[in-house]
Order: structure tokens, then sequence, then C-alpha cells
């Protein structure tokens, strides 16, 4: 669904590295946590059934590997209390970080200490935030609460624990970040446009319910790549995502200043083909094109990718 915008990042290959795959080191501490990789299994989904599948499977992953992971939004479980066991995936604090999810109109309703109690109850060290406009103009029929993104500091100064702001596919604009990039963030999911687009996640553009009018206009979005740039000339941890699909797309988010990447349609395709171990599969493979390209490059870290030189399209520029 679009183009995230990797291909205007050229990574400086070296023909003189002497580099190999097995010799990349992609360790990576983040919010004191020591990570197997810098990948983060993206908020998805929780309570149903196939919820509850989806986050076991991607549990034993993320344990596996030493992953972080995020559910998806905790509203079910505060609207229908018999859907905790959906979420409670690390009653045994195996997952090295494990983050819930929630829209800010409904966290800024419930407080900071109601949510901060569920989470801690699922035994989860964060929360996302996720902004969704454009999904809740693509659902005319439904209420939208409104709410005062100025409360936001202060609910999570109160919250007490990590909080990262994320989108879900359309991206953060350069004022958006200027303004956020103010706000007690333990980070910023770019959630770029270029990936899945979250409204259309929910409408089958096939399907004769599908109202083109309204939601073709709703399909705008800044790409994840200038996104993450953008969001590069702040200090603050960036989680760069939205149409991630590859390792070579994940070497080039990390050349653009990303901290950690993370992907979420991949992971539910994967899944739905193999829930005991798509997943996993899935992941090792793309960390295996991330250090044949890091190795390629002559880096053996993240961090010696992130200071490694990049060539940009002169789009990026116009774009800004
Ligand atoms: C099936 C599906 C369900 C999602 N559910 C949520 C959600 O509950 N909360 C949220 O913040 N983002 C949700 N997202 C958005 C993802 O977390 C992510 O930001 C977005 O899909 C971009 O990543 P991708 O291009 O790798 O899919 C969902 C995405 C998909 C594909």
């Amino acid at each position: 669904m679009g183009d995230p915008g990797f291909d205007g990042v050229v990574l400086r290959q070296s023909a003189l590295s002497s580099v190999f795959p097995d010799e990349v080191n992609l360790q990576t501490v983040f919010l004191g946590a020591t990570l197997g990789a810098p990948l983060f299994l993206a908020p998805v989904t929780g309570g149903t059934p196939e919820g509850a599948d989806f986050n076991r499977s991607a549990a034993r992953c993320a344990i596996r590997l030493g992953l972080p992971m995020a559910t998806g939004s905790l509203r079910i479980l505060f609207e229908q209390p018999g859907t905790f066991e959906t979420f409670n995936v690390n009653a045994d604090r195996e997952i090295p970080l494990f983050f819930g999810n929630l829209g800010p109109a409904m966290a800024l309703r419930l407080g900071p200490e109601r949510v901060r109690e569920a989470c801690d109850r699922l035994h989860m060290h964060g929360l996302f935030l996720y902004f969704n406009h454009a999904q809740e103009l693509a659902q005319p029929d439904r209420e939208h609460e409104r709410f005062d993104p100025d409360r936001i500091p202060e609910f999570i100064t109160r919250f007490g624990a990590p909080v990262i702001i994320k989108e879900t596919g359309m991206g953060f604009c350069a004022r958006d970040l200027a303004v956020i990039s103010n706000w007690p963030i333990s980070g910023l999911d770019t959630s770029g446009a270029g990936g899945s687009n979250f409204f259309l996640v929910e409408h089958d553009e096939s399907a004769d319910s599908f109202d083109a009018a309204r939601t073709i206009p709703l399909q705008t979005g800044i790409p994840t790549a200038l996104v993450i740039h953008m969001a590069s000339s702040y200090n603050i941890s960036i989680i760069g995502s939205g149409g991630v699909r590859s390792g070579f797309d994940m070497a080039r988010a990390f050349s653009l200043g990303a901290d950690l990447v993370s992907c979420a349609a991949p992971l539910v395709r994967a899944w739905a083909r193999d829930p005991e171990d798509g997943i996993h599969a899935w992941i090792t493979s793309r960390l295996d094109q991330l250090r044949t390209v890091m190795s390629l490059c002559g880096t053996r870290s993240i961090g010696d990718l992130k200071r490694h030189p990049v060539t940009l399209d002169p789009r990026f520029g116009e774009m800004i």
C-alpha cells in the first residue's frame, strides 16, 4: 500500500568490507532492557480468541529472540473485562519489554492511574498511545471521542512508566514532531505512510461497502522514511515503522536515524500461514537479511550503521 520511501535512501556499500554476517551484533539496549535485536513486534490485537492466539504466538517469538512486543488496543479490556486473558501473555515476565496500547481519548478519559493499574496487572512495562484520526474519519457512524492533545504530557508524567507515541499508518508531520518532542515520551513510533494503512485494514477495498469517495481522500500520510529523517533531528528514541518489509528496509531505517524498527502486517500474515512458528520464521529471515546488508556496508553494530554515510534522494528535501 503506497511507498514508505526507503528507495530514496542509498546505503554506501563497501567493496573493502571485511565484516561477515556472523560477526554482526544486533544486540540493542532500549529503556534499560537488553534486546536480541532492535525489532518491536507492533501493537496488533487482543480481545478475541484469534487475538489471543496471535498474542501468544508473538510472545513465544519475543521470548525466544529477546524482542520487545506490544498488544493491540486495550479498549476492549476496559469495556469487557472478561477479555483479560487474551492480553495476558507475560504472566511469567519473560518478555524483555511488553507494552500495552490505547488511544489518547480513552486514556485521558480513564486517567493515568486506571490505565497504569491495568498495565501492571498484565506485567506491562509501558504503553503505546496511538493516534488514528484517519481511521476515525473512515467510520462516520461511530461517535468520535474528542480529546485535547495538550493534556497528554501530564498523562504521561502521572502514568509513571514509559509511554511511546505512535501513529497507525499516516506518520507525523514536521509540526507534530516539534510538539511531541517536548512531551516526556520514551519514544516515537513513526507508523508512516507506505505500509499498512490502518483504516484500510478495516475496509475491504473490493467489497461493495467500500466507500471510495470517502476513504480515498483519507489515504494521505507522510512516508515512513521521511518521518524517521525528520524525527532524527530531535533528541528522541525513534521506532521506524510503516512498510518495513525486509532487512534492507530495516538497515535503511537505522541509517536514517531509527533506534529500533517495528512491523505489524507481515507478522499477521506469517501467523495466518503458520500460527505456531510463522512469526519466528519471518523475523529470523529478515534479521538474517539485515546482517547481510550490514556486512556489505562494513558495519558490525546498529550504532555503526547509524553513523554510516547515506545518500538521500533529493525529493526528501522537497517533501520537507
Ligand atoms: C491487523 C492490524 C491491526 C492493528 N491494530 C492496531 C492497534 O490495535 N493499535 C495500534 O496502535 N496499531 C494497530 N495497528 C497498526 C500497527 O501497529 C502499525 O503501526 C502499522 O500497521 C504499520 O506497520 P506495518 O506497515 O508493518 O503493518 C494494526 C495493524 C494491523 C495490520
